[in-house]
């Protein structure tokens, strides 16, 4: 079992890997692989994919963690990789997503109707976890929430014709078997972290090994992060593998509380979970 962060906002100093904003994890299973999240560029995805010699990589399935471009801007280009690949996502995936930024209205994925017709035909779409290959799973909708998701105030999505605050109903996490636990990895959770692993609580009672990805953390008060680090004490010390929107300030406090169990994940980051 093998995760290779593909495309993330940082690579390694001296890394010949392309940083991007967004996110786009490998995940090698013996039961096949799985690309998560496409980043927002095809050409960033290949240059990445080629830089690390997995280009010939057999691709059994994409998944994606939630709409916005960030992971989904590739997504065009990765059909034609991969034409054999289905796609799971929650249903949610194929409403437009919108930003509102200095009072002007910007898509933010899930805008080319050319490409949601496209996808119809290989997206696996439930709300309910789905299975994409032996060991590896989504979570389906993060539901309920009883934690504070992780927003940007500026996502907007359309519902009767007003813009109203994104729900974030298509975000979505994954969930694999390691050995005798799980590992989380997330694309931008924005369900919330605390969400998320009540959510996995509820599905799941095996050890949490680790958890990998962005968990948009940047907005959370301090008292969040705190709760969030008693949270994960209650778990069996994941390793943390963070990126993409977790932010520097979660970071910190994450690793001041867990040290060397926490650590960043940029691209070409590749992590051996046995
Ligand atoms: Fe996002
Ligand atoms: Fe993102």
């Amino acid at each position: 079992m093998r995760i290779t962060c593909l495309v993330d906002n940082c690579v390694e100093r001296g890394s010949a890997l392309w940083g991007a904003h967004g996110l786009s994890f490998l995940i090698e299973t013996e039961g096949g692989n799985v690309l998560y999240d496409v980043g927002p560029e095809l050409v960033v995805l290949e240059h990445n994919l080629r830089a690390l010699g997995l280009e010939d990589t057999e691709i059994a399935a994409l998944a994606l963690s939630h709409a916005h471009a960030d992971h989904t801007g590739a997504l065009a280009g990765a059909l034609d990789l991969y034409p054999a690949a289905p796609v799971y996502a929650n249903p949610g995936l194929l409403e437009p997503r919108y930003s509102v930024r200095g009072g002007e209205l910007q898509g933010a994925g899930m805008q080319d109707v050319a490409l949601v017709e496209r996808l119809g035909p290989r997206l696996r779409a439930s709300r309910e976890p789905q299975e994409i290959v032996p060991g590896l799973r989504t979570t389906g909708v993060v539901c309920p929430r009883p934690f504070p998701p992780g927003i940007s105030q500026h996502h907007r999505v359309r519902r009767d014709g007003e813009l109203v605050q994104d729900p974030y109903d298509d975000d979505m996490s994954l969930v694999l078997d390691v050995g005798d636990g799980i590992a989380l990895v997330c694309g931008c959770c924005h369900a919330g972290l605390r969400n998320t692993l009540a959510l996995l609580r509820s599905q799941d009672v095996r050890p949490l090994v680790a958890i990998v990805g962005g968990t948009h953390l940047m907005v959370a008060s301090d008292a969040e992060l705190e709760q969030l680090v008693e949270a994960l004490r209650a778990e069996t010390m994941p390793r943390l593998y963070l990126n993409h929107c977790t932010g520097e300030r979660a970071l910190g406090v994450l690793q001041r509380a867990f040290g060397e169990q926490v650590v960043a994940c940029p691209a070409g980051t590749v992590i051996d979970l046995g």
